[in-house]
């Protein structure tokens, strides 16, 4: 079978240092280390002493235990920290699913479960959220999705593109259909405590279903992606089964990351990360639908509920690859194509950076789309 590469993934790494403005992370604005380590009272001093070793294999007790704290019934032999959640998601791909096995999966969606999936033989079933309904579930699609043979339903929520977060109903639908067929529910829920339009955290599926697979990491809610440190809560069995795929990918996460992680993950630190990705994300949001406003009837948005990222649709004639490389090469500019999703005439842009970044970024998306309406 011809391996597909990660489109999403190529894109960031070929074109994401390249540019004057890079709306693609899907992040907020990353935190400083100085930054983190004012939030939590902690001096420099204590970090010089680290030995530089492995730390444990499956992550270090004391950070298992905080992530165990962010859960209603989770304990830390339940848990396995990993390379960012990219790595967890791959574990779970290729622990879980074979070759001839079916998985269903939401659409639009960050699609590396989907990928690791296709390229090693398992049949890929879509539903989806609905733009026309504020990405609301399309419940029709998932239960014909989701048939007997389905081994995984694979969720984004919140979603990446989207930012929609699932109601109670839409959570039901989707364990009731688990439940139907027997099937595993992973549940991908970075963006859980980015939240822009509310102060309490998006529910997780964690707690909901026996064959919960929950899956985390310190890279968007808490602005820390360079720590590359993630972390799947699962029944403690198989937690056993992705350990021992764990050694074979990455042996461990690293020492300082486990030390990082666990400043982040205290209570009193946790909560001022997350206030400070909330206000980046609702400040940037603002800002990005009154430059979005220049050209009336150009650009359409669903407002996120949460994460740094917009899914905005344009009407204008001219694919979204095809625009973000006009973008890139005339603006220096770069967001993401709604091709990576499977939905053209969508551009993902983060927002969740400085004010006048983004304005400066933005001014010269709008000057392309002047050129575009004037035919040039
Ligand atoms: C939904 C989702 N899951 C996982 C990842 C990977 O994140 P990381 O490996 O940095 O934790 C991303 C990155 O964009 C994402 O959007």
């Amino acid at each position: 079978m011809e391996f597909a590469p990660f489109a999403l993934e190529q894109w960031l790494s070929d074109w994401e240092q390249t540019v004057d403005y890079n709306f693609s992370e899907s992040g907020v604005h990353p935190v400083v280390l100085k930054e983190l380590l004012e939030m939590a009272g902690e001096s420099a001093d204590n970090l010089l002493d680290t030995p530089l070793n492995y730390p444990e294999v499956n992550g270090d007790t004391l950070l298992r235990e905080r992530i165990a704290a962010l859960y209603e019934d989770a304990s830390p032999e339940r848990i396995l920290v990993t390379v960012g959640a990219s790595e967890a998601n791959f574990l779970l791909a290729n622990t879980l699913l074979d070759p001839g096995d079916e998985l269903a999966v939401m659409r639009p969606t960050y699609m590396q479960i989907e990928g690791a999936a296709r390229n090693r033989g398992v049949a890929v079933r879509e539903f989806g959220l609905d733009e026309a309904r504020d990405w609301a579930l399309d419940i029709d699609s998932l239960n014909a999705a989701v048939t007997p043979n389905t081994k995984v339903i694979a969720v984004v929520n919140p979603n990446n593109p989207s930012g929609k977060i699932l109601d109670e109903a839409e959570m039901d639908a989707i364990v009731a259909a688990a439940d139907r067929v027997g099937a595993w529910i992973i549940a991908d829920e970075v963006y859980a405590g980015a939240e822009r339009e509310r102060n309490d955290q998006a529910p997780s599926f964690q707690g909901r279903h026996e064959n919960v697979i929950a899956v985390n990491g310190l890279s968007k809610a808490y602005g820390l992606p360079g720590l590359r440190l993630g972390w799947i809560v699962a029944p403690a069995p198989l937690i056993q089964d992705l350990w021992r795929r764990h050694e074979f990918t990455t042996i461990s996460t690293t020492m300082l990351g486990n030390r990082l992680g666990e400043i982040a993950l205290r209570p009193a630190v946790r909560s001022q990360l997350i206030q400070r990705t909330r206000r980046l994300i609702r400040d940037g949001f603002s800002t990005l639908e009154e430059m979005l406003a220049v050209h009336p009837g150009v650009f359409s948005v669903v407002p996120p509920m949460a994460s740094a990222l917009s899914f905005v649709r344009y009407d204008l004639p001219i694919g979204s690859s095809d625009l973000v490389h006009r973008l890139r090469g005339e603006k220096s500019v770069f967001v993401i194509p709604g091709d990576c999703f499977g939905v053209d005439h969508h551009l993902r842009i983060s927002s969740a950076l400085p004010d006048d970044y983004l304005r400066g970024g933005l001014t010269r998306v709008n000057d392309l789309v002047g050129d575009i309406l004037a035919g040039r």
